[in-house]
């Protein structure tokens, strides 16, 4: 599989075509795009930044996008580019070129199991979406209160056969397009959503404008609370960079190996970085105003925020109903364009070494994530007070991958790039990029971005559990 090329100049054109490859650059910014804007922006990003106070995370939050996801992103698509495999095969087939020990290989591992075990409550979350798409339309919650609104949505929590019919529609559409193949239908479907998403948000933007709290929101999100802030949460804030970005878990290596030669790597992954972090902004733009002006909802609310506030919100509007279930189907379709690149690399993975097919690969790994993801679902009802290690199974899973599984990869794959990599072959794949351009991102990446993971994943760790 990691046979030497002869010329010796691209090692990787050979193995090209067996999962298909983007059309354009901008096919790939749109479908990593598409993977990286999802539940995390709309749904997850609002309610952690509730829960840590406000404007400090928010910070936080910036500085890990620029110091350490921007350039661990590039040194991910940079792996992938030049590995043309799933990540596993990928980095077996790096490890190997560069003479390396095969331990090297756990960051394609690693990897891929976040990816599944994201996916298992992934799909539970984006149920909740599907099924507010009927209740939006349906009109339950037209003129609704936040109280009323709370009500509805611990109903919902507290029925199991419907959180486990909506998850499991969720990954039965996730897996149809999977087996279809990346290339054709995803390209294409993100091309048209996240435009449709984008002017969305803005007609939230201003409802929240005219009718919430828009002055508190505002301050709520940008104005600088240090004392809110622990540990604890910047190392939330760590794992959310890696989470929103989809990064340190194989998808963007994944995706990378499908890019075209001579597309720039630098300034496309600098557009994605830039609309995953506005979509985020805006969401919580859109979100905390309204959440302000109803003194029943908490910001802290946690999971359950986005689903109690926007539906006031769209209850309470002319055409509410309308843009309300229209705001539902994006939320689904965004989770659906992450969801795929959750299940992408396990599945070329599969296909590539294991014999498998895409149906019979998308089938077993379905099946996985659909029981893993039942332990989500009886988390917010039967499950409820049963907790490991303080946290229930839902957060155990969410803090297990976004704050230990990506930021450990994540720190891997940074020293991987910027230590372990010949710098000759780091620099022949992003040839492209100025020479200025290239040894800051070097630089930041061999000495910023793995030290701030770091020290902020030992004292997060150690804080949250002492
Ligand atoms: N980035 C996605 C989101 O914000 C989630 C995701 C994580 C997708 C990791 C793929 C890989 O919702």
């Amino acid at each position: 599989m990691a046979e030497k090329n002869q010329s010796g100049a691209t090692t990787s054109s050979a193995k090209r075509g067996v999962h298909g490859a983007w059309t354009s650059r901008w096919t790939f910014v749109m479908a990593a795009t598409g993977s990286a804007v999802g539940l995390g922006n709309i749904w997850k990003f609002p309610y952690i930044v509730g829960e840590n106070g406000g404007g400090a995370f928010v910070l936080v939050y910036l500085l890990c996008i620029l110091l350490v996801g921007i350039p661990i992103m590039v040194a991910e698509v940079m792996l992938g580019r030049r590995g043309r495999q799933s990540p596993i095969n990928t980095m077996r087939y790096l490890t190997e070129e560069a003479g390396l020990h095969g331990a090297w290989n756990a960051i394609g591992w690693l990897g891929v199991t976040a990816g599944l075990m994201i996916l298992s409550y992934y799909a539970v979350i984006a149920g909740w979406a599907l099924h507010y798409v009927g209740q939006m339309a349906s009109g339950a919650f037209q003129g609704a209160s936040a109280e009323q609104a709370g009500v509805i949505f611990g109903n919902l929590l507290a029925d199991k056969n419907t959180l486990i019919y909506w998850q499991t529609i969720f990954l039965l559409l996730t897996m149809a397009v999977v087996i279809g193949g990346v290339t054709k239908g995803l390209g294409v479907a993100v091309r048209i959503l996240m435009p449709m998403l984008f002017v969305l948000l803005m007609v939230l933007l201003v409802f929240g404008y005219q009718h919430g709290d828009f002055e508190r929101g505002f301050s709520f999100l940008f104005s600088f609370n240090y004392q809110a802030l622990t540990w604890e949460g910047v190392l939330e804030a760590l794992g959310h960079a890696f989470f929103t970005l989809s990064l340190g878990m194989g998808a963007i290596m994944a995706y990378g190996a499908y890019m075209p030669e001579h597309a720039r790597i630098g300034r496309t992954v600098l557009a994605v970085g830039f609309l995953d972090t506005l979509v985020a902004l805006i969401a919580g733009l859109a979100i905390f105003p309204i959440v302000f002006a109803n003194p029943t909802i908490e910001p802290g609310a946690g999971p359950g925020l986005m689903f109690v506030s926007l539906p006031v919100a769209f209850g309470n509007m002319t055409g509410g109903l309308l843009f309300g279930s229209f705001f539902f189907v994006l939320v689904t379709l965004a989770a659906w364009s992450s969801a795929i690149s959750l299940i992408e690399p396990a599945v070329a993975y599969l296909v590539e070494s294991k014999g498998f097919n895409r149906i019979t690969a998308n089938l077993s790994l379905g099946l996985v994530a659909w029981v893993v993801g039942l332990g989500s679902v009886l988390s917010f009802n039967e499950w409820a007070d049963t907790r490991v290690a303080g946290f229930t199974f839902f957060e155990f899973m969410d803090f297990l991958t976004s704050s230990v599984m990506l930021p450990l990869t994540g720190l891997f794959i940074a020293i991987f790039v910027g230590w372990v990599m010949k710098p000759d072959t780091v620099r022949e794949e992003l040839g492209d990029e100025s020479n200025r351009v290239f040894f800051s991102w070097r630089w930041v990446l061999r000495f910023v971005s793995p030290l701030l993971v770091l020290v902020v994943f030992v004292l997060g760790l150690y804080k949250t559990f002492w």
